[in-house]
């Protein structure tokens, strides 16, 4: 192991928001007769809000006003705010707090690097947001996943080189972020859409394991 931190994405990860997500772009998608279903998803994994809805909209034969896409986007944002109002510890995903306890007990810092601007709540909810050294903002990122520069905050504010950091992601855009930090990536997911990984597991549970022992 010679990793000195491990910086985390959060929805599809640490717990399963990335499906809630989903459930929020597709009711508001519908709303407006647009298709989208889990392969348009996969799109848009780590992608934020606003882009997020361009790429909703552009399936649409209709033109939006930027009053409009606020309107959407708030919208959406409200629809997810409920999804994600019960979250609990018990929401965790398997593996995941035994991975916090092994990075803490070797001394490895552990960061975030979520695009969500609700990953406060959610980290506060699942009862983890005393186990992150660093939480980036997603609010002041200048480029969004899959620009380097939410791996590169967290690494900065550790003091640390890409080289000495490893990142685990499930979105294709976060696994290119941090391969163009210079980092280590760890995958979850499909194979096929996160080929770039250095290592890729279907689920989270082997992350210890498979994941951060190996790499
Ligand atoms: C990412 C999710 O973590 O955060 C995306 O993978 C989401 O699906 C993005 O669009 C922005 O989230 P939010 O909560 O700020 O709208
Ligand atoms: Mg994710």
């Amino acid at each position: 192991m010679d990793f000195k931190a491990c910086i985390f994405d959060l929805d599809g990860v640490i717990t399963d928001t990335a499906h809630y997500h989903f459930l929020a772009w597709q009711r508001l998608a519908h709303s407006l007769d647009i298709e989208f279903g889990l392969t348009d998803n996969d799109r848009l994994k780590g992608v934020g809000r606003m882009e997020s809805l361009e790429f909703i909209l552009a399936k649409s034969a209709r033109a939006f006003s930027d009053s409009e896409k606020e309107q959407l986007a708030h919208q959406k944002n409200e629809d997810y705010k409920d999804l994600i109002r019960e979250i609990s510890p018990a929401d965790m995903l398997p593996g995941i707090i035994p991975a916090f306890d092994w990075l803490k007990g070797r001394g490895v810092k552990v960061g975030l690097a979520s695009a969500s601007r609700n990953a406060p709540v959610v980290i506060k909810g699942l009862g983890i947001a005393d186990v992150f050294d660093y939480v980036a903002d997603a609010g002041t990122i200048p480029n969004g996943k899959p620009a380097p520069d939410i791996f590169l905050d967290v690494a900065n504010a550790f003091g640390l080189d890409g080289h000495e950091c490893i990142g685990v992601e499930d979105a294709a855009a976060g696994v290119t972020a941090i391969k163009a930090a210079g980092m280590r990536a760890i995958g979850i997911g499909d194979r096929d859409v996160l080929a770039h990984a250095d290592i890729v597991l279907a689920k989270t549970d082997r992350l210890l394991s498979e994941g951060l022992e190996r790499i």
